[in-house]
């Protein structure tokens, strides 16, 4: 969709509002909490934002983008371009963080930028009258961004953990696992992991714990193998060399497969497969699935798979 610019403004001196709207339809596809959507820049290059807005508002989509010093040049190229009435070509939401159908409880742990989803998830939470409870953890208030919508929407129910007030969060004080409890974790890929590993170590059985993951997980020690792929309809056998992802090898060989971020974590380019020793790289795909779908951009097997295409 090539949706237009309707409100422009910092909430922070590094993080940017925009208010998207459609420049002629009065809405936009619905979505639910957690939901992110594609940025195509004018490079061809695609970035995901989560949408911070109100789900049950589909007037508009809200983003807020961190500029990024050391990124790969999205977010500069928003902060720099992203002015009131410019036109954005922007994806239908996806989503790969939704809430848990069936939690009587969820507690909520947002780090940085990572509160996006988080204040969606929370005015979802709040209108259905449920139960939860939000940890924000961040340098300090002044670097906080949507602090003000955050409190507005939980009051009690938001902790606001800052390190310049040396106020650090705990993972461990989430405790042992309740039944009909979910902890949801959006932040720094350090804070991710603390909070994943402190409750690995509290046996919470993973189904009740999720993250979201804007970054590939960085594991230098992996070294690409080769491998073959057969194509269960066609009957070829491709070969995947050391140096190309199997997501490369395909469209070369003329499948069209839909990709988005091309790092494991925005799920669009996920593919069945029948057999083979899969290495899933993703940070996306749950466990329940990985018997039999892959993320072909990132994930590759030992020496032989067949893809379910
Ligand atoms: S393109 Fe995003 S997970 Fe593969």
């Amino acid at each position: 969709m090539k949706l237009r610019v309707a409100e422009v403004r910092h909430v922070t001196s590094d993080v940017l509002h925009l208010t998207l709207v459609h420049p002629l339809r009065p809405t936009l596809p619905r979505w639910t909490a957690g939901a992110h959507v594609d940025l195509r820049l004018p490079d061809g290059r695609i970035r995901q934002y989560s949408l911070c807005g109100d789900p049950a508002d589909c007037s508009r989509y809200e983003v807020a983008i961190k500029r990024e010093a050391e990124g790969r040049g999205g977010s500069r190229w928003v902060h720099e371009s992203a002015a009131s009435e410019a036109i954005l070509h922007v994806s239908a939401p996806r989503n790969n963080f939704e809430l848990a159908a069936t939690a009587y409880r969820h507690v909520l742990v947002a780090g940085g930028i990572g509160v996006t989803p988080v204040v969606a998830m929370a005015r979802s939470l709040k209108a259905a009258q449920a139960d939860f409870e939000v940890h924000f953890c961040v340098p300090s208030e002044d670097r906080a961004p949507l602090l003000p919508e955050l409190r507005d929407i939980c009051g009690s129910r938001l902790s606001v953990w800052s390190s310049a007030d040396q106020r650090r969060f705990d993972p461990r004080l989430l405790g042992s696992p309740r039944d009909g409890t979910h902890v949801y974790a959006c932040g720094p890929q350090s804070l991710s992991a603390a909070v994943e590993a402190a409750l690995t170590q509290a046996e919470w059985p993973a189904s009740q714990v999720h993250v979201e993951a804007f970054q590939a997980t960085a594991d230098e020690n992996f070294k690409p193998e080769p491998f073959d792929v057969h194509i269960a309809s066609t009957g070829q056998i491709l070969h995947v060399p050391a140096d190309r992802s199997l997501l490369d090898v395909l469209r070369t060989n003329g499948f069209e497969i839909r990709a988005s971020c091309e790092a494991g974590v925005c799920g669009s380019c996920e593919c069945g497969y029948r057999s083979g020793s899969v290495i899933h790289r993703d940070k996306v795909l749950p466990l329940s699935k990985r018997q039999d779908r892959i993320m072909p951009c990132v994930s590759r097997a030992r020496l032989e798979m067949t893809l379910d295409l």
